[in-house]
């Protein structure tokens, strides 16, 4: 049988609990589907990791996890812990040098759950966002100089490069293309930014030429923000910078009624190291141990998962089992208006993977 060894990193806040959460209901749906399965690698990395030791992971811990098929990540956030140093320390300190530089959110209105977008149909927001994920703002090029004195001067520079460019359009252009619209519009801020942005423009008009059957077209940021609320059904896939998506996909995952249902894929689509997937909501301290996490971002991260594995089949089931879910109010949990728990939704999730139309 085919056995999918998967590195755990819950990190920190709610992480530990939804990614305990994904895990079973990878292996209810490993179970029905009865032809492959997983081996779980547990590490305790993040925030209380730090506390002890200093740093978000261990030295070598890269290399305990190059090997393994896929990474289901929590979050890395903590109260005690400056943004920065959890967030360099442990995700992006695996995002980048594992080239993971696709970062992928799709965005849609499951069954039950209910858009803050007056008339939205469930059909009429269907997005992916496509996110640049290893350069650009998060680059980590700049630095800060003079602290203390009244002198003090701080400079983050977004750095763009031809490869990084042309192969995140690529990318976009490419899934743009297997979907049924067969449309892409990607987002700039070539007004303003007038060097980098620019280059952006150019590489997208030539990666363009490659792909005659995708139509495309430009939109600068700010104006994105409004064309996503108000004609929603315009836009199908997207492709922006690290921090222009950043922001578009937590107004894409409030569009479609919760951040808690959100996933994430940082795909590394060459296949040379493992790919990570994550949902988007990062570690909520102020939820954490109540037991009301949403946990449908991580199952959806699921579903990515096995998409990326090359397990379509189960993917699509343990998709079908958390509209299944979704689709039933009871089951909401309080970030979409409801009472229900994390534990709720998961055994809901599992019932419905062995349910007969799974
Ligand atoms: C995301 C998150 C992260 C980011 C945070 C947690 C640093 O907001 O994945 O969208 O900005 O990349
Ligand atoms: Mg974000």
């Amino acid at each position: 049988m085919k056995t999918y060894s998967i590195a755990a990193i819950p990190g920190d806040g709610i992480g530990t609990e939804v990614v305990a959460c994904g895990l079973q209901v990878l292996d209810a749906i490993a179970k029905r589907d009865g032809s492959f399965k997983f081996k779980f690698d547990h590490f305790d990395w993040g925030g209380e990791y730090y506390k002890k030791h200093g740093r978000m992971m261990p030295v070598d811990g890269r290399d305990q996890i190059r090997k393994h098929d896929a990474i289901l990540f929590g979050s890395a956030g903590h109260p005690e812990i400056p943004d920065h140093i959890t967030l360099w320390g442990l995700r992006l300190a695996i995002c980048q040098p594992f080239d993971q530089y696709a970062n992928v959110r799709p965005t849609r209105v499951l069954p039950g759950i209910t858009s803050p977008l007056r008339n939205v149909k469930d059909k009429e927001l269907d997005w992916v966002i496509v996110r640049e994920n290893s350069e650009g703002e998060y680059a980590g090029v700049g630095g800060r100089v003079h602290q203390g004195s009244p002198l003090e001067a701080a400079t983050d520079v977004a750095m763009f490069t031809r490869p990084g460019v042309e192969r995140i359009m690529r990318f976009a252009f490419r899934l743009a293309q297997s979907r049924p619209r067969k449309h892409l519009t990607v987002v700039t801020k070539s007004n303003a930014q007038r060097h980098a942005m620019v280059m952006w423009d150019e590489i997208a008009t030539e990666v363009a030429a490659g792909f005659k059957d995708v139509t495309w077209d430009k939109m600068l940021v700010d104006a994105m923000t409004v064309r996503m609320v108000m004609r929603p059904e315009t836009l199908d896939t997207i492709v922006a910078t690290n921090l222009h998506a950043d922001i578009l996909s937590d107004l894409a995952a409030a569009l479609a009624g919760s951040l808690g249902i959100a996933p994430t894929a940082n795909l590394n689509p060459e296949r040379k190291f493992p790919s990570m997937f994550e949902p988007i909501h990062g570690s909520a301290f102020d939820i954490m141990g109540k037991g009301v996490a949403n946990p449908i971002g991580t199952f959806w991260s699921a579903v990515m998962m096995l998409d990326h594995v090359g397990e379509r089949v189960a993917a699509g089931r343990l998709m079908r089992a958390i509209e299944r879910v979704t689709a039933d109010k009871r089951l909401h949990t309080p970030d979409l208006g409801g009472t229900a728990r994390t534990a709720d939704v998961t055994a809901a999730v599992v019932d419905a993977i062995h349910g007969a139309n799974a």
